[in-house]
């Protein structure tokens, strides 16, 4: 089991959720966070407006998935965000130790999807 965790510009985030659903990746966590790259917000301003610190808006995907979804994900994630500019945004992939279904008790795989 891996947790995907992508940050990536809010505009692309409808692009992003018809790219994951078109393989199958339903279920995800969607946050509002404030993130600054290597440019620290400063060659993004003309995007909007600029946060204090050069912090800019972007959005959170939390995305906890197995093994055979791994690759599908990222892909549909670049799929749906990637334009070329700078601030596209970034993908981490972690290790998930353990995934509990509160409803049923289910553990691990199964209780992923
Ligand atoms: N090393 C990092 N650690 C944690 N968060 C990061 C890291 N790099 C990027 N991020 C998050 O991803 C967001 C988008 O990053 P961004 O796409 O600007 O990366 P970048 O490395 O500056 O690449 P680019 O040069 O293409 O802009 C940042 O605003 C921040 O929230
Ligand atoms: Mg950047």
């Amino acid at each position: 089991m891996k947790l995907v965790i992508a940050i990536i510009q809010p505009h692309r985030l409808d692009a992003v959720k018809t790219e994951l659903e078109a393989v199958q990746v339903n279920l995800m966590t969607v946050t509002n966070v404030l993130g600054q790259g290597r440019q620290k917000g400063v060659t993004e301003i003309y995007r909007g407006a600029k946060e204090a610190g050069g912090l800019l808006n972007k959005v959170r995907l939390d995305i906890a998935v197995n093994e055979d979804f791994v690759n599908p994900t990222i892909d549909a994630i670049f799929k749906g965000a990637h334009t070329g500019s700078l601030g596209d945004g970034k993908i981490f992939v972690v290790e998930l130790a353990e995934c509990i279904r509160i409803s049923s008790g289910e553990r691990g795989g199964c209780a992923i999807g």
